[in-house]
């Protein structure tokens, strides 16, 4: 008797649990800040703090095997001369990007806030000013919309339960772990983040997959009941409008306002990290580097060229996905012109052809070897990437007319034609100078 009516309240307490985690409706105003995500297409990734110190990337702990004890050295080191909140967000906005999303906490557990939650925190360094509210003004100011990257990962804190994660596993720790400790904790600096620096446009969890078997095994379920719908439900009660999106490289879960890729575009898996399909209800992001570390990286010198990075944005609108883009600043604050340079390089590009960019959907057809398509209502956009003088072939062209085709540069007329269905693009005709020209095709049926 005793054991049914147990049941029956394990039953109803799942359903509500069930119910709870799937009945979110978001709000009018996540509704038009996905509208706005998604037309802003492209966004500056920044991974700082005091990982950046050893210029090994962000994973430095972890992967050298550092105590929780020895890593706490670096807090003394802290003390970034050069930072300057201006130039991070300007070098931002000069790319072209609408937004930032800054690491606030990553794996390592340093807070880079004035939080209550966490001795390990910005302010118990020589630095002692608030980075986090040092970004969020000067976001304000440049009309820039911040985003915050929030670890859900921690290989110092001996109430996340590392006893089943992937990874921190030398840090040193040796007393049982306790969830719901590390849950109040979290709520507590979410509620932190998004109280005390205005609004935020988002909130991106990363660290998931620690508690799940490898990207590409049959069973991802995780180890851990990260008990998201208190998380996501106390996010989108602070902030309606706050967008949600986890790293956990699987389908959306519910509550997830974004979906995003590591390292790929969607429907791509180059990375081993994307098996998850693209959502085709939410708005997609990217996130890729710029060299191959998210953090600062003394070794990395792998830095991708300027046209391609140009060429990966264009790729990503034409997939309908945002691009993210990744810089690691230096452990002084300053940004390396390695990538301030490719910054403006795209800045530049896109000031020509943001048209092209901003606020268009994915192609009809799917990235090419010649390149890609984006559309805008009756413009669709055709990307050229090495010109060799070939008649660009559009497939199964979905329209009856090209009633103008011109550059987008410079306005000059460009030969097209349809033939059985297909259309053909002249680029001789176009004067491409550009890395990724850009032609016009004004369509009708
Ligand atoms: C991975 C890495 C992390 C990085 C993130 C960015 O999850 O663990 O270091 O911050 O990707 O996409």
């Amino acid at each position: 008797m005793i054991y049914r009516a147990l049941l029956s309240v394990l039953f109803i307490t799942s359903i509500v649990q069930i119910s709870l985690s799937q009945s979110y409706t978001p709000s009018a105003t996540n509704l038009e800040a996905r509208q706005w995500f998604s037309d802003s297409r492209f966004g500056l990734f920044i991974h700082w703090g005091l990982f950046s110190i050893p210029g090994s990337g962000e994973w430095v702990m972890n992967d050298r095997k550092i105590t929780v004890q020895n890593y706490t050295l670096l807090e003394r080191f802290f003390n970034p001369s050069e930072f300057n909140a201006k130039a991070w967000v300007g070098a931002a906005k000069n790319a072209g990007m609408k937004y930032v999303t800054l690491v606030t906490r990553h794996h390592d557990g340093f807070s880079l806030w004035d939080t209550k939650y966490s001795d390990f925190n910005v302010m118990n360094t020589p630095y002692r000013k608030d980075i986090v509210k040092m970004v969020a003004d000067e976001c304000r100011k440049q009309n820039i919309k911040l985003f915050l990257y929030y670890s859900l990962l921690d290989w110092r804190r001996d109430d996340y339960p590392y006893e089943t994660g992937r990874t921190g596993q030398h840090s040193g720790r040796a007393s049982k772990s306790d969830y719901a400790n590390y849950l109040r904790f979290m709520k507590n600096q979410l509620t932190e983040l998004l109280t005390n620096y205005g609004e935020i446009g988002g909130i991106w969890f990363d660290g998931h997959w620690d508690q799940t078997a490898p990207e590409g095994e049959r069973d991802r379920s995780s180890r851990l009941d990260w008990k998201y719908e208190e998380l996501y439900g106390l996010i989108h009660q602070l902030q309606p409008q706050c967008l949600i999106g986890n790293n956990h490289h699987l389908n959306p879960l519910p509550g997830e306002d974004f979906q995003m890729f590591e390292r790929d575009l969607p429907g791509e898996n180059t990375s081993g990290l994307s098996f998850q399909e693209a959502s085709d209800n939410l708005p997609v992001e990217a996130c890729q580097t710029i060299s191959e570390s998210w953090g600062f990286n003394l070794n990395d010198t792998t830095y991708k060229s300027s046209k391609q990075l140009i060429q990966y944005l264009a790729k990503s609108a034409a997939l309908g996905s945002n691009l993210l883009l990744n810089i690691g600043p230096m452990p002084n604050g300053e940004i390396q012109s390695e990538f301030q340079d490719r910054l403006s390089d795209i800045g530049l590009w896109l000031q020509v052809n943001g048209e092209s960019i901003y606020g268009t959907s994915a192609g009809y057809l799917p990235p090419q070897t010649w390149g890609c398509i984006t559309q805008y209502n009756d413009k669709m956009y055709i990307h050229v990437f090495d010109n060799n003088g070939d008649d660009i072939i559009l497939d199964r062209f979905p329209y009856k007319k090209i009633k103008k085709a011109y550059s987008l540069a410079d306005d000059a007329k460009v030969k097209t034609e349809i033939r059985q269905g297909n259309a053909f693009v002249s680029t001789k005709s176009a004067d491409v100078k550009d890395d990724v020209h850009v032609i016009v095709l004004e369509v009708a049926n």
